[in-house]
């Protein structure tokens, strides 16, 4: 893993930016993308960058189980709402939250990535090492599925709804296969709250309890982190 630090999140996701510049520079035009506050600073970046996305396609981690793509809370809205709208992609792909035949859902998911190999996959990790929304437990062979979202993770997520009980319990997420299976990946950090989870991904074992651990194993890893999320490090 190729490990930079920053001085904030700022100049952090100005490098990420470059990363975007230099995939696009090589005709890599299919990109992995995340949802959360993480990744906001880039997405902002981005829109004011003259890159342009109108040849390139994007295929988001997650989506939660329940929420139309109109809901204010779900990732198809933020993403329509902090790149999309004002970035165009030639094709944009996120799990359909609101179809309740499972099965079909992840077949077809499965079947846009077979399509659609990911050159840069841009992600973001949570408080207990998760990546997409592969909670500690999970597999490393798993695709796309529905999976239970953590306690932990739906209290982190409940900031942005009104009221905890709304948060969805379940999510359609890649699984930590289909992560693995991206030519590059690119991991933003922010903030004291990762700190412990960053030193875990890094420095820990490669175990289902990190799930982002797993990243030690990927040949082409770039982790680009704040002070904070830093300061755990050896
Ligand atoms: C979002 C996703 C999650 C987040 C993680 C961190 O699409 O897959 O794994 O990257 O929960 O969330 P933030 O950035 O809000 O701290």
């Amino acid at each position: 893993m190729d490990i930079q630090i920053f001085e904030n999140a700022h100049e952090a996701s100005k490098k990420a930016v470059d990363f975007f510049e230099k995939a696009l520079e090589k005709n890599q035009n299919v990109f992995g993308l995340a949802t959360g506050s993480t990744p906001e600073a880039l997405y902002e970046q981005l829109i004011d960058s003259s890159l342009d996305f109108s040849d390139a396609i994007a295929i988001n981690l997650d989506e939660y189980y329940g929420l139309p793509a109109n809901h204010p809370q779900s990732y198809a809205y933020f993403m329509e709402e902090h790149l999309f709208n004002a970035k165009p992609f030639k094709k944009t792909y996120i799990p359909n939250g609101e179809n309740t035949n499972v099965s079909e859902e992840i077949d077809r998911y499965n079947t846009v990535l077979a399509e659609n190999p990911i050159d840069l996959q841009l992600l973001g990790i949570g408080q207990n090492g998760h990546i997409g929304f592969n909670e500690p437990g999970s597999s490393s062979t798993e695709k796309t599925r529905l999976v239970d979202l953590t306690q932990e993770t739906i209290m982190a997520n409940s900031r942005f709804f009104s009221d905890q009980s709304e948060v969805p319990t379940q999510a359609y997420s890649m699984g930590l296969a289909s992560i693995m299976s991206a030519s590059q990946i690119l991991l933003l950090a922010f903030g004291e709250n990762k700190a412990e989870a960053i030193k875990a991904m890094i420095e820990g074992p490669v175990t289902s309890e990190v799930p982002a651990s797993i990243l030690q194993n990927h040949p082409n890893v770039t982790v680009l982190l704040d002070k904070e999320a830093a300061k755990l490090l050896e």
